[in-house]
């Protein structure tokens, strides 16, 4: 993708390896790719994932398109050069956060594979766990549930470079997994999704998990008798 720009920088070495922050965690950091058309329902299955995994007892956290885009993306817009840009830049994050140990969910339309990969790769180089999810409903379901309006504003002209319509989505060619957001609803969707990550092993059983849960839960007993 890019290349580095700067001269005269050095990689400096933490004396801190990611299984300590992951043995303070209990936890492995991972991503969760969640791809899809604009109203897809990737937005809704990630915060239906991160609600049910913190209920759990893992640290996960959304990175959402939308959101995204009113800070650290707020300089980028829809031609194919910003979404690049964009999907880079969280390709990048989400490594980052992972190797902090968390739990991360992505939720962007992502849609180049060659984008994807790239996030894909990033993760894989790093040895950390990378899942990719296509979030699928039919363009005439994503059309007709258009939440924001999006769908009808390009379909008359007044969006351009809409993804859908008259901008590409390149369909996931070998996902991890896919939500059928027409069949299941956004809990199920969540709870597959967390089954997935269990037979893999990104996260762990779910007794060890209750033991972690029971002594936190008297921990905060403790201090609040204090
Ligand atoms: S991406 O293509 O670069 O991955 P991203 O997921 O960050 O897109 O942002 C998509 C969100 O931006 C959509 O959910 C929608 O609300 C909004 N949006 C505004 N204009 C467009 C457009 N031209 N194409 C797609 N989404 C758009």
């Amino acid at each position: 993708m890019t290349t580095t720009k700067a001269t005269n920088i050095t990689w400096h070495h933490s004396q801190v390896a990611r299984k300590d922050r992951e043995e303070i965690l209990q936890q492995r950091g991972c991503t969760i790719w969640l791809t899809g058309l604009p109203s897809s329902g990737k937005s809704t299955t990630a915060y239906a994932l991160e609600h049910q995994l913190i209920q759990r007892g893992y640290l996960a956290y959304v990175l959402d398109g939308d959101n995204i885009r009113h800070g650290l993306n707020n300089n980028l817009g829809f031609s194919a050069e910003d979404r690049q840009e964009n999907i880079r830049r969280i390709g990048e994050v989400s490594k980052l956060m992972a190797d902090c140990g968390v739990i991360t969910i992505t939720s962007f339309i992502s849609p180049y594979e060659r984008e994807r990969e790239f996030a894909r790769t990033l993760h894989k180089t790093h040895g950390l766990g990378f899942v990719e999810v296509y979030v699928h409903a039919s363009l005439a379901t994503c059309e007709k549930r258009d939440p924001k309006g999006l769908y009808k504003k390009a379909r008359a002209g007044q969006l351009k470079n809409f993804t859908g319509i008259d901008d590409p989505y390149e369909i996931p060619l070998h996902p991890d997994l896919v939500a059928e957001t027409e069949r299941y609803s956004p809990e199920e969707l969540a709870c597959k999704i967390i089954q997935y990550l269990l037979k893999l092993r990104y996260l762990q059983s779910e007794d060890r998990r209750s033991d972690l849960n029971k002594a936190w839960t008297l921990y905060t007993a403790s201090l609040a008798a204090r």
